[in-house]
């Protein structure tokens, strides 16, 4: 496994290997890995002979008063990690003046998104998206990987990172990994182990709450007020618990629904305050019906 910290490097190191005619996969991480990012790896390697991945705090998809410092930056760890697992070819961890020469703040030109950034966490998180998918894009023409494999955790992200590829011509495939959980529900997440440990056994509310949304559309409600009330109330039941929101959306316009037609697919979504600590938990689900 070869630990590589420049752009020029790694676009060698893809090239040599589109070359050789490998098919390149990679896994775009922020690093403290966890089992989550191991099954990310574990999914590449049916798209890829060749796995690279990334290794980037990227500093420019966390708000003002967001854990951008406190984040947990632990490559040695990771590589270790890495190396247990086995398989991975290339780590690619760049410093910061690496991906923004000159600075973030000198960059002119950047990657916006239209509309599927109005809802969930984009409405909260102003020019988060802008940040992930400028970073995404810079990450894609340094390892020119013919896929990409990321976590449904983060759907809003995945969703749009699928029209990244596809609106701005880039042909990476673009691949979700349905999200790992702690034997309770918990998301695996790298901001879990900010929680208290009181916080922590309350935390499994955002996975009930989900949960809850999917059963019921599964078994055919589509009226979503009553769905975002069950939502709330399962997350009411944590008294430390803020919620940010809880909605119901279309997957692919990411639009809130009133109602949810037969077979639509939906996405049912929570954010949740627990302290200063932010976590995230979704459930995807077709509505029954709607034909073959
Ligand atoms: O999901 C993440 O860890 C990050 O948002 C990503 C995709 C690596 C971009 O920085």
């Amino acid at each position: 496994m070869e630990l590589i910290r420049t752009v020029k490097a790694m676009q060698a190191r893809a090239d040599a290997r589109r070359r050789a005619g490998q098919t390149l996969a990679l896994i775009p991480t922020m690093g403290a890995l966890h089992a989550g990012h191991l099954a990310l790896i574990e999914a590449a390697r049916a798209h890829g002979d060749h796995l690279t991945v990334s290794v980037f705090v990227n500093p420019t998809q966390f708000g003002p008063g967001e854990d951008f410092d406190q984040y947990p930056r632990r490559l040695e760890q990771d590589m270790k990690a890495l190396e247990d697992l086995g398989g991975v070819d290339v780590v690619f961890a760049p410093s910061v003046e690496e991906m923004y020469p000159g600075g973030q703040d000198r960059q002119r030109v950047w990657v916006d998104v239209e509309q599927l950034d109005a809802h969930l966490c984009g409405r909260y998180r102003p020019g988060h998206f802008k940040g992930v998918v400028t970073v995404v894009a810079k990450l894609f023409l340094s390892c020119k990987p013919h896929a990409a494999v990321f976590g449904l955790k983060d759907a809003q992200q995945f969703v749009i990172l699928r029209r990244l590829s596809r609106d701005l011509l880039f042909g990476v495939e673009v691949v979700g990994v349905p999200t790992v959980r702690e034997p309770d529900g918990l998301a695996l997440s790298s901001r879990n182990v900010y929680l208290s440990p009181a916080q922590r056994a309350q935390a499994v509310v955002l996975s009930q709450a989900v949960t809850a949304a999917r059963r019921l559309v599964e078994q055919g409600e589509q009226r979503v007020e009553g769905l975002v009330q069950t939502m709330l109330n399962v997350m009411g039941q944590a008294p430390d618990a803020h919620v940010q929101y809880a909605e119901v959306v279309d997957v692919e316009t990411l639009q809130p629904l009133d109602r949810i037609a037969p077979g639509q697919d939906v996405l049912a979504a929570v954010a949740v305050f627990f302290g200063k600590t932010r976590l995230i938990d979704n459930a995807f689900v077709r509505a029954p019906g709607g034909g073959v």
